[in-house]
């Protein structure tokens, strides 16, 4: 299976995304155990840390260059009980996400350039949010986390292209992204 997508667009077919087999196995070994979303997120992180693919292993030349258009959301695989589900996001420099929080556990993992994330809180009684954290990530960097408290943006402020891999505790071949909400609200000082 391989979708393709913005992060928010419904998905669109791409032939020839792929997903290792060794990182599928890995994956799958850590949810069946079922230890709930953070400890599923730690463990997973590890085992992303453990196959941590190129991104030629999982995109063709044509699919690593990005889309001037938007950063694109490559679904390279998802668990036929929808448990879980792979994704390599490609950014040019300069994409972004929009703020958003997720409705289950996510780990990523950047396997070329450079992600700036920033981590927000919700503040003024939910009416506007605040910088909580902010992490350059770079090739070979992977960090698991699960809702609450996930609200954050992700962008490519490298100079190259950017290609990360997502894995979501969701089938994202149903709901289309992972997102939860996405967030307009102010950002405090
Ligand atoms: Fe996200």
């Amino acid at each position: 299976m391989s979708l393709t997508s913005t992060d928010t667009a419904a998905p669109r077919l791409a032939t020839a995304a792929r997903c290792p087999d060794g990182l599928v196995r890995a994956v799958r070994a850590e949810v069946r155990l079922a230890l709930g979303w953070q400890k599923t997120a730690d463990r997973v992180a590890c085992a992303l840390r453990a196959n941590l693919p190129e991104p030629a292993d999982l995109l063709p030349a044509d699919l690593r260059q990005g889309d001037p258009s938007c950063y694109q959301s490559h679904l390279l695989y998802s668990e036929p009980d929808g448990s879980f589900s792979i994704a390599a996001m490609v950014w040019l420099p300069g994409q972004e996400t929009i703020i958003h929080d997720h409705v289950a556990w996510c780990v990523t993992g950047v396997l070329q350039g450079r992600e700036y994330e920033e981590i927000f809180a919700l503040t003024n009684d939910g009416r506007a949010l605040q910088l909580a954290a902010r992490n350059v990530n770079t090739p070979g960097e992977v960090s698991g986390f699960a809702p609450p408290g996930d609200i954050h943006r992700v962008r490519n402020t490298g100079d190259t292209v950017a290609i990360s891999m997502h894995i979501y505790g969701a089938d994202i071949s149903r709901l289309g992204n992972s997102i939860r909400r996405e967030y307009t609200l102010p950002i405090r000082p």
